[in-house]
């Protein structure tokens, strides 16, 4: 039995944890990999000079993989279950409102929907590198570019993501994210019986009703899963 938690102190569902934790950690590996791989090959825009270490590409490469392979069920969670804590269709007429707390929940709102679309930018043009440019010398190709781009707006995201999460709900709120505590209900004792409903439900032909109404946030989730799709053909047809 999981420890009783202060019922004022803010909870995350476990799968929410696991699944945004996943992300995250593959991602900061990425995300310090790359800079390092910057380093070695590029230095252009200068640098801290990390040891010159040629293999920390097919590093940052792997890290990144392993961030592409969790990313999509993190998406598919964060557009469905997680849908309270994405931009909402009144968000715009929200933001208008004036400095209340709302405004401010909002735009954190609006940092996690960042964050994801920051995120699906530079797993796709990553995979859109080729591995030989860079000990080629070739620092001039337009996917590197965007790419060295995308590190910079995911830095900015995260930046921002956390300044949010924190003005609105403090350390506490941050912290949630990484307790390991679980609420009964919430345990994977019961995902079996769970994903058996779900399946049940796709049976019935139930899943037909996931795209409907067909809204802007669901265009977005459409358009992010695609892009991911993309991810993986394109560089098999060139
Ligand atoms: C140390 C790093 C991070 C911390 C401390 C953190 C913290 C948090 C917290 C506290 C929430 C919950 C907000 C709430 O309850 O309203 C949240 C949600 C979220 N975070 Fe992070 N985050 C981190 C990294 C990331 C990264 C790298 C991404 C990149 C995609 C990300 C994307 C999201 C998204 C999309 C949500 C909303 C999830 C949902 O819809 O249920 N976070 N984060
Ligand atoms: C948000 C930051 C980044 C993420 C999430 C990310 C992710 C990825 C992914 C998914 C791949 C494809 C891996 C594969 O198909 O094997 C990749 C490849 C690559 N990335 Fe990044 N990347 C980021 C930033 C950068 C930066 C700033 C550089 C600058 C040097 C860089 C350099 C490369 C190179 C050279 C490759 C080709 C290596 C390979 O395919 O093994 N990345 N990246």
């Amino acid at each position: 039995m999981s420890p009783k938690l202060a019922p004022t102190r803010p909870y995350q569902p476990l799968l929410l944890r696991l699944l945004h934790g996943g992300t995250a950690l593959a991602l900061f590996a990425a995300l310090f990999t790359a800079y390092w791989t910057y380093d070695t090959y590029d230095g252009r825009w200068g640098g801290i000079t990390l040891p010159t270490y040629r293999p920390i590409e097919a590093l940052h490469g792997t890290f990144g993989l392993w961030t592409l392979l969790i990313f999509p069920a993190f998406v598919i969670y964060a557009f469905h279950r997680g849908q309270r804590r994405l931009l909402q269709p009144d968000s715009f007429q929200k933001l208008t409102q004036g400095s209340k707390p709302i405004w401010w929940y909002t735009l954190n709102r609006g940092g996690n929907t960042l964050a994801l679309v920051a995120l699906a930018f530079a797993l796709f043009s990553g995979k859109m590198m080729d591995e030989t440019w860079l000990p080629r010398g070739i620092l001039t190709a337009g996917w590197y570019y965007a790419h060295l781009i995308s590190w910079l707006v995911m830095v900015g995201a995260i930046a921002l993501h956390l300044l949010l999460n924190a003005k609105v709900g403090g350390t506490p709120l941050l912290l949630s994210m990484f307790t390991p505590q679980f609420r009964d209900q919430d345990s994977p004792r019961h995902w079996p019986t769970h994903l058996s409903q779900q399946w049940a439900a796709v049976q019935q032909g139930n899943w037909l009703q996931w795209f409907q109404p067909m809204t802007t946030m669901l265009a977005l989730e459409i358009m992010i899963l695609v892009s991911m799709v993309l991810a993986w053909v394109l560089p098999l047809l060139k």
